[in-house]
């Protein structure tokens, strides 16, 4: 099997890793790619958002799959001009990616399929946005109803905050605080029929203690070991099967990654949101745990024949990853400086480094090239091991004003 894997983060280098495990696949591309995926990938310098240059390209090369891995190509409709070109597409069309596109579409799909999810109002007017606030009070969460990277979100106590970043945002949702603490999790999916993935969790602040702006993830690991006996059999019943079906009924079936965020609240496990692609930093430790080969997954999905009641072979061990960012991450990253220590970070016992925003610099060295720049994937028998074993191999990155949360999987040990 020859596979094009679109997008140039963390995500698609875990998916590359993955794929190259597998037997079945022979030839993996990637566009754009990034210096990481190149160790195992041929790149290709193609716009992950151009669905004719994507499609061109996945014709040219005579792969067999297409995987799309971040929203934002997804919701430009590039899975549709692959399928359009007779070429297989792991990726919802850009109809069903609206279940991440917009909030607003997600809370009605929610609502029409009995999803339990956090009470929500959509405004689009000073006057709506302060009489939401009022109605469900603080803390107050205020949603960009747009794609904002894991960013337009703001929760806060601080009621002209709350307005403030309302007024930024042509369309918003304002929702009711939910509590409790938050998890990941994967479905794969071939339109009707769905295997979930190990759990994991990411730790969306750029603080330690979850402090500080909300970011794309600043670390994660699998498995979940908190989390309630039977919670797998609970979220495909309860949030999985019943949205497949109603996007289903509404004539745009989602076939690819569908991505709960999740909360385990005191009444149960609500949904936060809907992503139609991989989460990252959670899909480099999902992913690092897969025994099952990727390739023929992924194809199933793409092509409709997912057999039902497929069993997955997962390790045992504990992965976890911390992500390195720029300095000036989230608000105002620094590019361009030199990242050093990395092939000294991956002779840790149990790491390896995933690439993010890398480039190669002028000279052939490393750069820092966007805001998470790299992340430190390390397997351990336990979750202390796995995390001293992260933390061992982050020790060796240098990177000038490099960030990093110190606390990452500090709550299993
Ligand atoms: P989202 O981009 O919707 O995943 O939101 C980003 C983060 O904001 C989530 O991971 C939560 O930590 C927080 N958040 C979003 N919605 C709510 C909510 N209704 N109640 C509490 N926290 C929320
Ligand atoms: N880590 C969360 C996300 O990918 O949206």
């Amino acid at each position: 099997m020859r596979i094009l894997v679109i997008g140039p983060g963390g995500r698609e280098h875990a998916i590359v890793k993955a794929l190259a495990r597998d037997p079945e696949v022979t030839e993996i591309h990637a566009a754009p790619g990034n210096p990481g995926i190149a160790t195992l990938a041929k790149c290709h310098p193609v716009d992950a958002c151009d669905g004719p240059a994507v499609a061109a390209l996945a014709t040219e090369l005579g792969v067999d799959l297409v995987v799309v891995g971040p929203e934002a190509p997804l919701i430009a409709g590039v899975a549709d001009a692959v399928r359009t070109a007779g070429i297989a597409c792991f990726g919802p069309t850009q109809a069903a990616a609206q279940i991440e596109g917009s909030k607003t579409f997600a809370k009605n799909v929610m609502a029409s399929a009995g999803i339990p999810t956090a009470q929500s109002r959509t405004c689009t007017t000073a006057a709506e946005v302060r009489a939401a606030l009022t109605e469900f009070g603080a803390p107050y969460v205020v949603k960009d109803d747009g794609l904002a990277a894991g960013k337009g979100v703001l929760v806060t106590g601080d009621l002209d905050a709350a307005l403030a970043h309302a007024a930024g945002c042509q369309r918003v949702v304002i929702e009711e605080f939910l509590s409790g603490p938050e998890f990941s999790a994967f479905a794969l999916c071939d339109g009707t029929r769905s295997v979930l993935l190990a759990l994991a969790r990411d730790y969306k602040r750029v603080g330690d203690g979850d402090t500080g702006p909300n970011t794309g993830g600043m670390g994660a690991y699998s498995p979940v070991p908190w989390l309630p006996a039977g919670i797998e059999e609970q979220l495909s019943g309860a949030v999985v099967e019943p949205l497949l079906a109603e996007l289903a009924r509404r004539g745009t079936p989602f076939a690819g990654v569908l991505f709960p965020g999740l909360i385990l609240t005191e009444d149960g496990v609500k949904i936060i949101e809907y992503n139609a692609r991989f989460g990252d930093p959670e899909t480099q430790v999902v992913l690092e745990r897969l025994e099952t080969p990727l390739g023929g997954l992924l194809m199933a999905c793409a092509t409709g024949t997912l057999k039902p009641d497929t069993e997955l072979a997962w390790s045992p061990d504990t992965v976890v990853n911390v992500v390195v960012a720029s300095d000036g991450y989230p608000d105002n990253p620094v590019t361009g400086d030199e990242i050093t220590g990395l092939a000294d970070a991956a002779a840790v016992e149990g790491v390896d480094v995933l690439h993010a925003g890398t480039a190669h610099g002028p000279d052939g060295n490393l750069v820092a090239a966007g805001g998470r720049i790299l992340s430190v994937l390390a397997r351990g028998a336990d979750p202390a091991q796995a995390r001293a074993r992260a933390y061992e191999g982050l020790g060796h990155v240098v990177l000038r004003g490099q960030v990093a949360r110190t606390d990452i999987a500090a709550d299993l040990t």
